[in-house]
């Protein structure tokens, strides 16, 4: 697997890097689990034999896409490993070397995981928690898994890559409105109060003669005293947010969170106006789409070779699509 490391600084200030394991680190990755305290800790992992855990981190080699985290001075200090159940989806299973915990090693390591899984088709990732594990359950949480089913002293955390999918693929001009209602420099504010009167929008772009968008204009802008008798020009915002036709909607979605924009003005490669894009675009693209986590379908997947049989016997999931 080639892939460029990720580099980051601990929250114990020393440099880490992710990278791919690789034969030549396979023996440190077993250092890290024989030197692990105490063993049997979680779903009976690191096993308690030296031959058991040699076997088991051997299997987890042969069966798994696993990634460690190798801090300069301590080795292998943290190790993801990602288990293909079927060709839509794998389970994860990540440890960091106790004295290295809660410094920000197994954030890093879940989200590279889950980045990488996304890169190599997969729609779901699977990381059964322990109940009690508390820790694991914030960090998955923090990096967008949700619960999906609890039993047996254990809770099924799960990823829907095709919804994090979707908008990376999807146009803004599939889903804006290409039907806008518009105002020219020119419009008295009048003209503009009888639209918002009978039209249910917030704001307006301004075009000119050769629909360049030149401003935009909101109800907020009119409420002012004083602002009745004037022309569009005066009242409005000269300098407007606007997006691109071919933009992702991943990158509406950011403009839409970071910036307090109403809606989005359209716009070619000439910034000439094509459309409108609103937060309800996106919630009806959504829901057109069923883009919504969908429970219901049960599937009961086999028991992980890699962790011990003591655990998902049993568990059920949720399928998520
Ligand atoms: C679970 C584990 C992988 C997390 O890795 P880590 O490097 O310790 O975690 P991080 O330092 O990246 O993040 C820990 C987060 O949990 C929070 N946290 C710590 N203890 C917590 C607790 N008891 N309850 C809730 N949150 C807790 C921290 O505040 C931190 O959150 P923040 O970054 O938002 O402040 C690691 O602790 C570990 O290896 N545990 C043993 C093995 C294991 O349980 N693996 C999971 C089974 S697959």
């Amino acid at each position: 697997m080639d892939r460029p490391p990720l580099a980051f600084i601990s929250k114990a200030g020393e440099p880490v890097m992710v990278k791919p394991l690789d034969e030549a680190r396979a023996k440190r990755l077993l250092d890290m689990y024989l030197t692990y305290e105490p063993r049997n800790s979680f779903w009976g992992l690191p096993p308690l034999r030296d031959d058991a855990c040699a076997a088991w981190v051997e299997g987890m080699m042969k069966d798994g896409i696993n990634l460690i985290a190798l801090s300069f001075d301590h080795g292998v200090v943290g190790h993801v490993g990602l288990f293909p159940l079927t060709p839509d989806k794998c389970e994860m299973l990540v440890a960091v070397a106790p004295r290295h915990q809660n410094t920000g090693i197994g954030t890093e390591l879940v989200r590279y995981s889950v980045q990488l899984a996304y890169e190599l088709g997969y729609t779901n990732v699977w990381s059964p928690t322990e109940t009690h594990n508390m820790r694991m359950r914030h960090v998955l949480e923090k990096v967008g898994f949700s619960p999906q089913g609890t039993g047996g002293g254990e809770v099924d955390m799960a990823i829907d890559l095709d919804s994090y999918r979707d908008p990376a693929r999807t146009r803004v001009s599939e889903i804006m409105n290409p039907r806008v209602i518009t105002a020219f420099e020119t419009t008295p504010v009048r003209e503009l109060v009888d639209i918002f009167l009978k039209n249910p929008i917030g704001a307006l772009p301004v075009i000119n003669d050769q629909r360049d968008v030149v401003g935009i204009v909101s109800q907020t802008d009119l409420i002012l005293p004083g602002r009745l008798d004037r022309l569009t020009r005066d009242v409005m915002t000269h300098n407007v947010l606007t997006i691109c036709a071919e933009c992702s909607l991943n990158k509406a979605i950011r403009l839409f969170s970071g910036k307090k924009v109403r809606c989005l003005p359209v716009v070619d490669a000439n910034r000439r106006l094509l459309g409108v894009l609103g937060r309800k675009d996106i919630l009806a693209h959504y829901a057109h789409r069923g883009v919504a986590v969908r429970r219901g379908s049960r599937s009961q997947p086999s028991p992980p070779p890699h962790i011990a049989a003591t655990t998902a016997e049993t568990s059920p999931e949720q399928r998520i699509s």
